[in-house]
């Protein structure tokens, strides 16, 4: 039978090849993976409740903006960095009909770090696959398209990425904060009594996990490497060659990180749920 050829030698119309791989189970696994985490994390954020448990802060709640009291496993409001949750958040928060969404802190801080990982080049590059087919695989067909205009138009948004990467890399030191309250029994720093659990683990390998994914970024790699003619010329040159070889090592591995460091901030929230809610027991030097 005769093939529909166009320019290149690709075959036409979608998932169209000439490949005799398996190379759907990539975007299959990652349109999968990353839809699993995006309701349990839209799920979690919807609760506004057990985010918090004795010392430990959920890191999808993380920083605690305005804390609402009123919610079971709410954050204490010493925790909360600007007070309780204020009358005028109650009143402007949305409702559809007499149905009002429950009050969640998660949603005050999320379009942060949600904006450095949807921008990242390697989510972009998944989703530009598994989701939007432009295309599915490398000389695969691709979903029809009236105009294909890239990375513009609409996705020139994607250039925010360089500036979201100190959002993210502000993240890292909230998150090992985060960590360190929880060495300190009911979260009481430098009064409560020194100690660690399980879920101090647990936030200590979220904030480590995060900072290999951010520092590993590509952006990242050219802020510290780039626009530099000599890297042996100055001491500052020599530091920045250094810092960029770390960061080069790590961008290697970095749809790894992007995936281990996503998995686990779920994780790390499904772990503070269940032990705000009694369902599980944290193992820890003060009980
Ligand atoms: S490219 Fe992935 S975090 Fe910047």
């Amino acid at each position: 039978m005769a093939e529909d050829h166009t320019a290149g030698g690709h075959t036409s119309g979608l998932a169209k090849t000439h490949r005799t791989d398996r190379w759907w189970i990539e975007p299959l696994w990652t349109a999968l993976g990353f839809l699993c985490f995006i309701v349990y994390s839209n799920w979690a954020a919807f609760q506004g409740d057990h985010y918090w448990h004795e010392a430990y802060l959920s890191p999808f709640y993380s920083p605690v903006l305005f804390t609402d009291l009123s919610r079971l496993g709410a954050a204490p409001e010493a925790h909360a960095w600007i007070s309780v949750w204020p009358q005028w958040l109650h009143d402007i928060w949305p409702s559809f009909g007499s149905f009002k969404l429950p009050t969640s802190p998660a949603w005050l801080i999320l379009a942060g770090p949600l904006s450095f990982r949807a921008t990242c080049y390697y989510y972009r590059k998944f989703y530009y696959r598994s989701y939007f087919m432009t295309p599915p695989g490398c000389a695969v067909g691709a979903l029809p398209q009236k105009k294909y205009k890239g990375e513009t138009f609409i996705f020139v948004l994607q250039n925010i990425h360089r500036f979201t990467w100190f959002i993210a890399a502000a993240y890292i030191f909230i998150l090992y904060w985060d960590a360190f309250v929880g060495l300190w029994q009911n979260g009481e720093v430098f009064t409560g009594e020194l100690g660690i659990g399980v879920g101090t683990v647990v936030l200590f390998i979220n904030a480590t996990l995060l900072a290999l994914y951010v520092l590993g970024c590509h952006s990242f790699r050219h802020m510290i490497g780039g626009k530099v003619d000599c890297f042996s010329c100055s001491a500052g040159s020599r530091a920045r060659l250094g810092l960029w070889k770390k960061a080069t090592s790590l961008n290697e591995s970095h749809m790894l990180w992007a995936w281990v460091s996503m998995i686990w901030v779920g994780l790390a929230d499904a772990y503070v749920r269940l032990c705000s809610m009694g369902i599980i027991t944290d193992l820890n030097t003060w009980n």
